[in-house]
């Protein structure tokens, strides 16, 4: 494929390619079962979304991600991507070379054993999530996971057909190509795990004024309790695409993985995610990737000073909200007035309207918007 010279390498220089279409039977091989949100990742890696990264990490990738931010290599990646087995599953995959992956009954792909090893997950919790509180819904998961790890490259026999929360879903090299056809010589990546409310939509299309196409991309998977759902964040946005976006300057493209909620070196990991789907520019505003009150709202801006080779360029946003005496959404670099006049949808604000039947002002929330999480009887997870 010839790309058009801004639009970024993948991270590591080459995109990962791990699906093998000549398919082998695997139905004989010892194989493990593993969970929806382990399968995604096994897509993930597949499709070349995690490129560098041919399978799950092995210790010395574990350790120095943690302890550094970076691959055993010296490449940027903040968030490990390892599978857990339980102590039995490790002691039946010792002497395996490679075991099949199964997903409620479904061989879907092989694993090619290379290492066992045990990891401290408070210490990567301390590291990852800059707290061990298990309160902290990435820190829960963390302490939750299995005690064995285990590293190697993965193969992907069989993908998933698309499902109405699929639909959506593309990988790098359909990316890149469609990025190509449209001709954009700069892209920029928006990240989200909510509906979008009109804050959302100021951000995005601030950088169209100035940047060639926006690249929304919704991340569908495993979220804390009181996020929206999947469905409704989906639902949202294509209505906001079909009514409010210029069609040939946006791409719409889910992914498909969980919400860890780690605010500064889960920027990181989604900017380099972006980076591999063709995207020459990252948006982080507030508290980007946030949870309760855990980061400083600017933290998962001034991580990027750390990391300045990364090959994506981060474009930081003031908080939004609306000004009632500038009559549009603003920021204090843009506006004058005092924090009386501000208007903000917060989560907790949002939810209370809803919950209550209450459709959120038309200048916080799109009404087609808002009458579409009402016309679910349980919108939140
Ligand atoms: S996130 O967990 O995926 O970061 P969310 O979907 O709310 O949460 O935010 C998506 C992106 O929009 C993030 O970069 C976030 O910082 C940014 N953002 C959300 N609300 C605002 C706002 N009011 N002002 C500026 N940036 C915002």
């Amino acid at each position: 494929m010839q790309e058009i010279s801004n639009i970024p390498p993948p991270h590591g220089g080459r995109l990962i390619n791990r699906y093998v279409s000549n398919k082998r039977n695997t139905d004989s091989m010892f194989s493990i079962d593993i969970s929806n949100d382990l399968r995604n990742e096994v897509e993930n890696i597949a499709d070349g979304i995690y490129s560098p990264l041919e399978g799950f990490v092995g210790e010395n990738d574990f350790q120095s991600i943690v302890q550094s931010g970076h691959l055993n290599n010296g490449l940027a990646w903040t968030i490990p991507i390892f599978l857990d087995v339980d102590q039995s599953q490790a002691l039946k995959m010792k002497d395996a070379v490679e075991v099949g992956l199964r997903n409620t009954n479904e061989h879907f792909g092989i694993l090619h054993v290379e290492e066992i090893y045990s990891f401290d997950k408070l210490a990567a919790s301390r590291s990852i999530y800059q707290t061990e509180d298990s309160q902290h819904p990435g820190v829960m998961k963390m302490i939750q996971s299995k005690d064995r790890l285990i590293g190697g490259k993965i193969e992907l026999t069989k993908t998933r057909p698309r499902s109405l929360l699929r639909k959506h879903r593309r990988n790098p090299f359909e990316t890149r190509t469609e990025i190509n056809r449209r001709g954009w010589r700069t892209v920029v990546g928006f990240q989200t795990r909510n509906v979008p409310h009109i804050a959302h939509e100021t951000v995005q299309k601030a950088t169209l004024n100035t940047h060639d196409g926006l690249f929304i991309n919704p991340l569908i998977g495993r979220k804390k309790p009181s996020d929206f759902k999947d469905e409704v964040i989906l639902g949202a946005y294509e209505i906001l695409l079909e009514k409010y976006y210029p069609k040939d300057r946006a791409m719409f493209v889910t992914l498909h993985t969980e919400m860890k909620y780690a605010g500064p070196k889960e920027a990181i990991h989604h900017a380099i995610m972006r980076k591999n789907f063709g995207c020459s520019h990252f948006i982080v505003g507030r508290d980007h990737a946030g949870v309760g009150k855990y980061y400083h709202p600017l933290a998962s801006q001034e991580i990027f000073k750390n990391f300045p080779d990364l090959g994506i360029q981060p474009i930081f946003f003031p908080a939004f909200y609306y000004c009632k005496k500038c009559l549009s959404y603003s920021n204090e670099r843009t506006c004058p007035h005092g924090s009386e006049y501000r208007e903000d949808l917060s989560g907790t604000e949002m939810r209370r309207m809803i919950s209550n039947g209450k459709m959120p002002p038309e200048h916080l929330m799109r009404p087609e918007i808002s009458k579409l999480i009402l016309s679910f009887a349980k919108p939140f997870i």
